[in-house]
């Protein structure tokens, strides 16, 4: 049986292996792992959300398909009225059923490279294509060249994350309002905004502005900040024309009932999580300090969880993997184009950012 042509030569996307996955690879006891390849939050989840999860009084039963005690309390949190908030299996599902509500066969996107892969990704899974338009050296992106590949190519949907992965820079608010005035859909992605500012993002995000317009769609996850990434929690607030479509498009069921009670129960606790954020924060700014101190690497500025590096007169490929394989220390590394040689460092506890740096200097001979 022959399946749809445009999956025939589709490479895979590939993801990063789990905890536990690594573990028994490796044969090392998850203890001894510093993982620090998925921007996950090291400090895992609150105790608060523990116990919600422990006493869950329906997970036999399916859940809300709208959602509804989760987007209240985004509601809150965002300053959004729910009615233009959805919320999804991670941002990751959110982004599918974008493409797959806009794109025809054959249709383009846009997206910025070095950017989320996911974005291509998807474009391509969904049978449409992806005008890849690159950032500057410095990451900043190309206006005249977007303004020219809209012209020509006639994009549906723009995706611009802010803070950036993988190198953690925020979009200009002026160069996001020029976005805005292309005959196309703006997806600001801000699964990393909870990072960037001093009030996890609250002034820097452009979330409240979405009801006030038609063409803004702001996408969020619990998956960073909140530390929720094996659960699956994103969120998104949509412009009100497109709720209809979205909440007939998507499986009813997306939120899972663990999902939805350790989203509420991490919103119920913003104080607590605020601190972690603060913490991650501080060791962003000692870990940049260590990392400036290591003759090979180049790190970059950074406005969230993870520092891209370069790497300088030696093989990336063969640090990533001695870290891994001799200290079981796990990072990114990217050889693509704008990334020869880079690698990209979450930001871990305090003791993880010891055993990196030790593990880099000693690499260092
Ligand atoms: C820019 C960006 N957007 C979205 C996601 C996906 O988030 P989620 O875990 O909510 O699917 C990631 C995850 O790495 C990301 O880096």
């Amino acid at each position: 049986m022959k399946i749809r042509k445009h999956l025939e030569t589709l490479p895979p996307y590939t993801p990063i292996e789990p905890f536990e996955v690594l573990s028994a690879r490796l044969g090392r006891d998850p203890s001894q792992i510093v993982k620090l390849d998925a921007n996950e939050n090291p400090y895992g989840i609150l105790p608060s959300v523990r116990a919600a999860l422990a006493n869950m009084d329906f997970p036999h039963i399916y859940p809300d398909p709208e959602s509804r005690a989760l987007r209240g309390a985004l509601s809150h949190f965002t300053g959004v009225n729910e009615k233009y908030l959805l919320a999804g299996s991670g941002a990751d599902e959110l982004l599918d059923l974008l493409m797959r509500i806009f794109l025809e066969p054959g249709e383009c996107i846009l997206s910025c490279p070095p950017t989320f892969g996911m974005y291509p990704f998807d474009a391509e899974l969904n049978g449409a294509g992806c005008i890849e338009v690159p950032r500057k050296a410095d990451f900043t992106l190309d206006m005249p060249s977007i303004l020219k590949a809209v012209e020509e190519f006639k994009p549906k949907l723009l995706f611009i994350a802010s803070p950036n992965n993988p190198d953690g820079s925020l979009i200009q608010p002026a160069v996001l309002d020029e976005l805005l005035l292309l005959p196309l859909l703006v997806i600001l992605d801000e699964a990393y905004i909870e990072f960037a500012g001093e009030d996890l993002g609250v002034s820097i995000s452009r979330i409240r502005e979405v009801p006030m317009r038609e063409n803004l769609i702001v996408l969020r996850t619990f998956s960073k900040w909140a530390g929720l990434a094996g659960l699956r929690v994103g969120y998104g607030a949509f412009p009100e024309w497109l709720m209809p479509i979205l909440w007939k498009s998507k499986q009813p069921y997306n939120i899972n009932v663990a999902a939805s009670v350790a989203g509420t129960a991490s919103l119920a606790n913003v104080g607590e999580l605020v601190e972690l954020v603060e913490k991650i924060k501080r060791e962003r700014t000692r870990l940049v300090s260590a990392l400036q101190e290591i003759k090979y690497l180049k790190p970059y500025p950074t406005q969230s969880n993870f520092i891209l590096c370069q790497v300088n007169g030696r093989d990336a490929a063969e640090l990533k993997s001695r870290l891994a394989e001799e200290y079981g220390v796990f990072i990114r590394y990217f050889n693509k184009p704008g990334l020869r040689d880079h690698i990209r460092i979450s930001v871990g506890r305090p003791q993880d950012t010891d055993i990196l740096i030790k593990a880099m200097k000693d690499l260092s001979g």
